[in-house]
């Protein structure tokens, strides 16, 4: 059979009847690229893999989520979803909401919305509002309305969003014939981690003796790092737009994740980020935008401080969540600038150093 998207390929794992209408970009099934090079540049002697949340429909890991959550909005009778954002949420809500045919409404926080993201959301044609506050407070504002109107909440506090994204631990599981030992990943909202935890230990109950558990790895920015630091973060502030988050709402169950798996949930810095972002593109060809670069940073910090043991055998999947086109202006500007050079032969050969 043709693949035509996860909500289809993992039905029997989903809370979706023959009665539910099935809105679906075909999103999911996304590569597990191994990253030889990286591997090889950091002296890592396990195996490294990337999950390429990007090449999703719309570029992220939120299409997955988004599947179900429009499904189930349109099954509700919903005729309308809201999301607050920092970019890619919009950009995916408003894809699936065009194409089932309602209205989407965005709340995103002003100037601090990465361009192909924001290009997203205008051309699907979403009610795009730029809120003069951060995510979190976009955030609490569209909780407080979808309670008090007849709008879907599509952020992750949507429990049909962590059904759909937790279908990505089972493709991992798919790929390797059982779980990684190490999971990486960046912590924004937190939904994600807590959707792949819940993925991984659905499987594994399964068939204990094939999967096995991961450790779960999370990552903040180093100036958006609430759970790492303990507290709320009134001013979160990061290269990393799409994890400039200060009070997650799945703080608990992504704490509930690390602890249970004897993971680590730690920060790294604009800098690292930047540096990984810059090396994966570099030596892998895999363009990732630098949210998902921060969990790189994290291995590259977690393999120089000696942290693996049993190296030769671990299997260690990153999760790049989302694509390096949604973010053109953090490219550019992290990057030498074409050189100019006239329209003439010699005057290229020269430039190219022949
Ligand atoms: N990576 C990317 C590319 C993201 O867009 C996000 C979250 C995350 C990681 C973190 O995932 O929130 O589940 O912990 N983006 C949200 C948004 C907040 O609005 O697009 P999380």
């Amino acid at each position: 059979m043709n693949y035509i998207g996860l909500i289809e390929k993992y039905r029997k794992y989903l809370p979706v009847n023959e009665k539910t209408p099935i809105v679906s970009l075909c999103e999911g099934n996304t590569p597990l690229i191994q990253a030889k090079n990286l591997a090889k540049e950091i002296g890592f002697k396990g195996q490294i893999y990337f999950k390429f949340e990007g090449l999703n429909p719309t570029g992220s890991f939120k299409d997955r989520g988004m599947t179900m959550a429009v499904s189930k909005a349109v099954e509700s009778g919903s005729k309308a979803i809201i999301c607050a954002s920092t970019g890619n949420t919009s950009a995916s809500a408003s894809a699936y909401a065009a194409s089932a045919g309602i209205k989407c409404v965005v709340l995103i926080p002003e100037g601090k919305i990465a361009l192909g993201k924001l290009s997203q959301a205008l051309m699907h044609g979403a009610e795009v509002l730029e809120i003069d506050g951060n995510f979190d407070k976009a955030l609490n504002i569209v909780k407080e309305l979808s309670t008090k109107y007849l709008i879907t909440l599509v952020n992750s506090v949507n429990p049909f969003r962590i059904e759909g994204q937790k279908t990505a631990s089972y493709e991992i599981c798919e790929s390797l014939d059982k779980a990684p030992e190490y999971q990486f990943m960046p912590v924004g909202n937190a939904g994600n981690i807590t959707a792949y935890w819940k993925g991984y230990k659905e499987l594994n109950n399964e068939n204990p003796k094939k999967y096995g558990l991961p450790k779960m790895m999370g990552f903040q920015a180093a100036g958006a790092a609430p759970i790492v630091e303990g507290c709320p973060v009134l001013q979160p502030e990061t290269v990393a737009t799409a994890i400039r988050i200060g009070n997650p709402t799945s703080w608990k169950t992504a704490e509930f994740a690390r602890d249970e798996s004897k993971g680590v949930i730690d920060k790294v810095t604009d800098e690292e980020i930047l540096f990984a972002y810059r090396l994966v593109a570099k030596r892998e060809g895999v363009f990732c935008e630098p949210a998902s670069a921060a969990p790189i940073a994290g291995l590259i910090k977690y393999v120089k401080k000696g942290y693996f043991k049993d190296v030769q055998n671990l299997q260690v999947v990153c999760i790049l969540t989302g694509h390096g086109l949604k973010d053109p202006g953090n490219a550019i500007v992290n990057t030498q600038k074409p050189k100019k050079v006239k329209s003439d032969i010699n005057e290229v050969v020269k430039a190219i150093g022949f």
